[in-house]
């Protein structure tokens, strides 16, 4: 069942200093399915954030559809829990008051008993009561991601959550992520633009082409995880993938400018 979709798609950012239109996507369609793992990958400025941006509501397409449930998003909404590249937490609340942060509750009890779950679910309820600076890089992407689903959101979007972290807790947030995905049956969109990365975690790895950007290619990885990136499978598809995306970047490296007169 579809859960959110783009339709024909664009974003221009209008520059207010001299008028001029950026096409950051033009004719996006992505279908997005209840239960997946989806990654979207793409050279840097093709526009995976921006896209990420309109399915949370952080954005508005300025022409095309952006649909959750068969609804255009209209905002941002809790349904549609988003976790940046960076964590920004309150670096004077402690860890479990910022994911209370986020909890609409009125009732403080019920507000701290699901913050301290969440903490559960990311293994960091013995670290409730430190504050953000005395965590590591990891740990604080960790209670972000307990605040987002701390919002108890049916899609979760993940902007490059990792890309900051060292290559050894990378992969183990990785799996994190896959444990959460799998035991809260929740809908997972992560950008990355790191191709192992998207083959060890996604059930469909999109494609997009450079800017300005639009879906180029799609794979279904039809494999159980803990996956093996030595495998041959997995080597053919990254070199394939590799190829195609160094392809679309030298094909189109330049952004479209649109004299945009009103
Ligand atoms: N708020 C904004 N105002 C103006 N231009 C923007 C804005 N957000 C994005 N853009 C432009 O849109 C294009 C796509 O940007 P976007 O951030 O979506 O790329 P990306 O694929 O996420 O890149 P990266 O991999 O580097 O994060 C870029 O050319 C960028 O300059
Ligand atoms: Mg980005």
């Amino acid at each position: 069942m579809t859960i959110a979709e783009m339709h024909e798609v664009s974003k221009i950012f209008i520059d207010s200093r001299n008028g001029k239109g950026l096409v950051a996507i033009r004719d996006m369609s992505l279908t997005i399915k209840e239960g997946e793992f989806l990654c979207l990958i793409g050279p840097s400025g093709c526009g995976k954030s921006t896209s990420l941006n309109l399915l949370a509501g952080f954005e508005t397409p300025s022409r095309g559809k952006v649909l959750f449930r068969g609804e255009p998003v209209k905002g941002p909404s809790p349904q549609r829990g988003v976790v940046f590249q960076e964590p920004s937490l309150f670096p004077w609340m402690s860890v479990l008051q910022n994911v209370m942060f986020s909890i609409q509750s009125k009732d403080k009890g019920e507000r701290k008993r699901i913050a301290l779950e969440n903490l559960r679910i990311v293994s960091l309820d013995g670290f409730a009561h430190y504050r953000p600076n005395e965590l590591s890089g990891g740990m604080k992407q960790r209670v972000a991601i307990a605040r987002t689903l701390a919002m108890n959101p049916e899609m979760l979007l993940m902007d490059e959550p990792f890309s900051n972290l060292d290559e050894q807790t990378r992969r183990k947030m990785d799996e994190e992520v896959l444990k959460i995905w799998k035991r809260e049956e929740r809908t997972v969109v992560f950008v990355t633009h790191n191709i192992e990365e998207a083959l060890m975690l996604g059930t469909r790895i999109v494609l997009m082409s450079a800017s300005p950007g639009k879906k180029e290619r799609e794979w279904v990885i039809d494999l159980p995880w803990p996956r093996d990136p030595t495998s041959d499978y997995l080597m053919d598809k990254k070199v394939e993938m590799a190829r195609k995306m160094s392809a679309c970047h030298c094909a189109n490296s330049s952004n479209d400018l649109l004299e945009v007169t009103d």
